[in-house]
């Protein structure tokens, strides 16, 4: 059973509800990138008050500070993981590569949640996070198409990408991805 995910996507794809719910299911080990850096700037830190700036304006915050985040957590983890908001980028995929290839325990699957940014906009703008205003969410579409989506053909390439139509009901979006992961 394929147990090291990644669920890769435009913002409001719905990543972080459907991992959510995969990992309380079958008991993997979600890392958000973007959960642990909201963390990081709850807690006031000077690294956190530094990424809030980048992610308020919808940028990516700097690889080297995000890849020790997910270091620190992958190295302790003895169980399946599913990673969700990372990689974001080329380079945060080679270093990845790397880090998994160190600890001897490859990506298995990456489920890719496709929607079309019309629904986006409407679903991030009804959530109202701190990032989800017009104008932070369509720098975040354009950050996504440049940087992010050229990973989709770097794992397409690889054959373990799946794509899963992201517009239905959660529950029909979950149940596709158990299908396309052979759950
Ligand atoms: P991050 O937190 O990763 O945000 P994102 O990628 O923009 O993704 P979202 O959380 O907005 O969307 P999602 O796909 O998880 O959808 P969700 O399930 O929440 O990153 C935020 C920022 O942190 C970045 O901009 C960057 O600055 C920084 N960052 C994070 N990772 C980084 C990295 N690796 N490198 C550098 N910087 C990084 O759903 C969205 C909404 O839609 C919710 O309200 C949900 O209830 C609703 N919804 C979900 N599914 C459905 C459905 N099927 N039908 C109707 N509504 C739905």
């Amino acid at each position: 059973m394929k147990n090291k995910l990644l669920f890769l996507g435009p913002p409001g794809a719905g990543k972080g509800t459907q991992a959510n719910l995969f990992c309380k299911k079958y008991g993997l080990e979600h890392l958000s990138t973007g959960d642990l850096l909201r963390d990081e700037v709850s807690s006031g830190s000077a690294l956190g008050n530094k990424a809030a700036e980048v992610m308020n304006k919808g940028e990516l915050v700097n690889d080297e500070l995000v890849l020790s985040i997910v270091e620190r957590r992958l190295n302790n983890i003895n169980k399946g993981w599913l990673l969700d908001g990372f990689p974001r980028n080329v380079n945060q995929a080679n270093s990845l590569k790397n880090l998994l290839d160190k600890i001897n325990q490859p990506l298995e699957g990456v489920i890719l949640i496709k929607i079309a940014d019309a629904y986006l906009i409407k679903r991030l703008l009804e959530r109202g996070r701190k990032d989800d205003n017009e104008q932070v969410i369509i720098n975040r579409l354009k950050i996504y198409r440049e940087k992010t989506s050229p990973l989709i053909d770097l794992y397409r390439k690889q054959g373990i990408l799946e794509e899963i139509e992201g517009n239905a009901d959660i529950d029909v979006v979950f149940s596709s991805i158990e299908k396309a992961l052979g759950r």
